[in-house]
């Protein structure tokens, strides 16, 4: 199967992200990734509720949202209203995990929820049936251009076996550090999705980058 690939607006150019949603339209992206900061739950603010509804109205491949705040709960409906296609929130971040995915779904979202680094894949192990989207943080979440958290292939390979005891069809997303240096690897470990931010837009050619993404072959 190949991956599927969401670019990270993350790393686009904000004074022109017509021009950037535009290429990822164009380009062999699956998702368009949306990373929600507060500056509470991660050390630094992204942006909200009305950038995730200018890139949905350009936009034409699913929003994936990553939530990276506090009581991500009390936002579901507003990010569902402001164009969000997956809802992903933290496990940290949830005290009724179960209660917060069943909303997603219930808004008639993809429900995901992700990992820190340091947060073992076992804790979901009792929820992964209500899960769409397992997002593996394989960065401290907070900031794009950082490196790749090597001990993130043994988390996905657990993962793979803990969604196949569980006989779902819950999707492995991984985040943060990835580029065609680590895909294939990520790839043969058992990860479905990359996000991929500064990756991408720091190339010289962020349509073929997203293509060689796209492309990966088992390494
Ligand atoms: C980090 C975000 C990522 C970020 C990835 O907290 O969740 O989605 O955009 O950026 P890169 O690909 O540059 O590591
Ligand atoms: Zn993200």
């Amino acid at each position: 199967m190949k991956l599927l690939v969401a670019p990270s607006i993350l790393s686009a150019n904000f004074a022109n992200l017509e021009k950037d949603i535009e290429m990822i339209n164009q380009s062999q992206a699956d998702w368009i990734h949306v990373d929600v900061m507060d500056g509470h739950f991660v050390p630094n603010i992204s942006f909200g509720m009305p950038i995730c509804e200018t890139v949905s109205n350009i936009a034409r491949k699913p929003l994936d949202v990553h939530l990276m705040i506090t009581h991500p709960e009390r936002y579901l409906e507003a990010f569902r209203n402001a164009g969000a296609q997956h809802i992903t929130v933290h496990y940290e971040a949830c005290t009724h995990l179960h209660r917060t995915l069943t909303h997603i779904k219930e808004l008639g979202c993809k429900a995901g929820v992700a990992l820190n680094p340091h947060t073992p894949v076992q804790v979901l192990e009792d929820i992964l049936t209500e899960a769409d989207i397992v997002l593996l943080m394989s960065v401290n979440p907070g900031f794009g251009g950082q490196k790749f958290i090597p001990q993130t292939y043994h988390k996905i390979s657990k993962l793979k076996q803990l969604i196949a005891a569980s006989r779902t069809q819950t999707l492995i997303e991984i985040d943060g550090g990835v580029s065609t240096s680590n895909a294939g690897s990520l790839l043969a470990a058992g990860a479905d999705v990359l996000v991929a931010g500064s990756f991408v837009f720091s190339s010289s050619n962020p349509t073929q980058t997203i293509s060689d993404l796209k492309n990966t072959v088992v390494q």
